[in-house]
């Protein structure tokens, strides 16, 4: 079927909408439509422009088909749990949090600031133990971005850990290279291992 017949059945007979502050989000058989709000045609191409980038990496959902003229994507639907959920119900183990932080190191090594990683909850979903990275119209291309750094403050916050970590992390920033970023990778294993 053509994808813009697809579109349209999906935002005809959808199962479920969710809106966000910036689009309306229709979900149909394993596809999603986003459709950004009127006047956010530079979020919708920023959206466009970093998920095309990423989808060799395969952490982020597989785009179908962009819709210029109606600000739109569809894109897989990632059925699973966000990781604002999971933790609340303590689905969350020191190995899942450690893949979203090594996807957070990859997108500080590509220069993406995705924006959202100190607010994590609904950005980061879990499908078969594994993590996606939604939503991405916000995000920045920086020589140093701080998804890494974002991430860790939110952990600390949010398990109310210290240790060494907030060292760590400091160091990770001034250097932003693989030892310093393997240093504080295995604190938080050890320090999550116990808390997770
Ligand atoms: N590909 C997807 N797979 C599964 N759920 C999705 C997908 N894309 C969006 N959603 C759901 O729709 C919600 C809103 O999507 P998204 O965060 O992309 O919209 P937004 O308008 O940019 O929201 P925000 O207000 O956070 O900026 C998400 O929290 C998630 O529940
Ligand atoms: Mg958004």
């Amino acid at each position: 079927m053509a994808e813009e017949v697809l579109e349209k059945l999906i935002l005809e007979k959808f199962e479920k909408k969710i809106r966000g502050r910036h689009s309306t989000v229709y979900v149909l058989g394993g596809r999603v439509v986003k459709v950004f709000k009127k006047d956010l045609s530079y979020n919708f191409w920023k959206e466009v422009a970093f998920l095309s980038y990423l989808q060799p990496r395969g952490f982020v959902p597989k785009i179908y088909a962009i819709q210029p003229s109606s600000s739109s994507i569809t894109m897989e639907y990632i059925d699973g749990k966000n990781i604002g959920e999971l933790a609340k119900n303590g689905k969350l183990s020191a190995k899942m949090v450690i893949d979203c932080m090594d996807v957070c190191r990859t997108l500080d090594t590509l220069m993406i600031q995705k924006e959202e990683m100190s607010r994590p909850e609904k950005h980061i979903i879990f499908r078969d133990g594994e993590p996606y990275f939604i939503d991405f119209e916000r995000s920045v291309i920086t020589p140093k971005p701080a998804n890494v750094t974002q991430f860790t403050s939110y952990l600390i916050k949010k398990f109310k850990i210290e240790s060494e970590l907030t060292d760590l992390v400091k160091e990770y920033k001034r250097k932003f290279d693989e030892a310093s970023y393997s240093e504080l990778r295995s604190n938080l294993m050890r320090v999550l291992s116990s808390e997770l």
